[in-house]
């Protein structure tokens, strides 16, 4: 196997995944939508543990966007109190294997009790290094480049020392690299607004698969189909580089 991650047939350093479909997947079972995102707290255990069992080395997953609040407020407030009892319920069980967990998004407008139990599940994590799952809850991909830029401002940067290292060093995902490969599930052929500045040269994969649905067979196919791309970055084929001296 290349030892690089963007070279072909290489394992992705990197996975960001949107987890859609869940409340088509409890409608066609004639189940309220909490029961799908419920289903889909399990799948993302199942993906996690798959994912880290390939070599990906972070994992990072789209739970609730800055324009998910626009949904019914029973829906939210079912996928907040569901987000709290994931972390009470799980938490112990990730840290011990070698999980390392961090939450990415806009904190302001999260129930005190929420923020609490991610801070929790930050700190007791921070020493773990199998994989790094970040949860991308309240979070849009405009709202970070925004914050980034604010963070550049109130760290007092003139216009001209405000580059592209200098924001990238302050969104969200700053400790980590871009993602190499981004799956969305349920069909949707869209970002929805995930991961806007971090995706410029993300490989996409787009599955029909409902995200209840998704699990390690899934994964297998995607990471398969990542193996096949030839990444560029801008650059040209490596086969179409005239030898030296040619
Ligand atoms: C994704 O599933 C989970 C969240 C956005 C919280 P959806 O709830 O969007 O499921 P569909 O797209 O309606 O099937
Ligand atoms: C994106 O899915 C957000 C998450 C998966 C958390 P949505 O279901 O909110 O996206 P749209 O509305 O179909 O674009
Ligand atoms: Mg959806």
């Amino acid at each position: 196997m290349a030892a690089d991650c963007t070279e072909p047939g290489c394992v992705p350093r990197h996975v960001a995944i949107v987890m859609d479909g869940n409340g088509r997947w409890a409608r066609q079972r004639f189940l309220p939508r909490f029961v799908g995102h419920e289903q889909g707290m399990q799948t993302l255990l199942r993906v996690l543990d798959a994912c880290a069992g390939r070599g990906v080395r972070y994992l990072t997953v789209f739970a609730f966007s800055s324009e998910n609040w626009k949904r019914p407020e029973e829906e939210v407030s079912g996928i907040m109190g569901l987000v709290l009892a994931g972390v009470a319920k799980y938490l112990r069980k990730l840290a011990s294997e070698g999980v390392r967990i961090r939450v990415v998004g806009d904190r302001a407008g999260i129930a005190p009790k929420l923020r609490a139990a991610w801070d929790e599940a930050e700190r007791s994590t921070v020493h773990n290094t199998r994989i790094e799952l970040t949860v991308a809850f309240n979070y849009g991909g405009r709202w970070d480049i925004v914050q980034a830029c604010r963070q550049a401002v109130a760290d007092g940067l003139a216009p001209e020392q405000i580059d592209e290292a200098a924001l990238a060093a302050r969104m969200a995902l700053a400790f980590a690299p871009d993602p190499d490969l981004f799956i969305r599930t349920g069909g949707e052929l869209r970002v929805s607004n995930f991961l806007l500045w971090q995706t410029a040269y993300a490989e996409f994969y787009f599955s029909d698969c409902l995200w209840p649905d998704f699990g390690s067979a899934e994964v297998d196919a995607a990471l398969a189909a990542y193996a096949q791309r030839e990444r560029r970055f801008g650059g040209v084929r490596p086969a179409s580089v005239a030898p030296q001296g040619a």
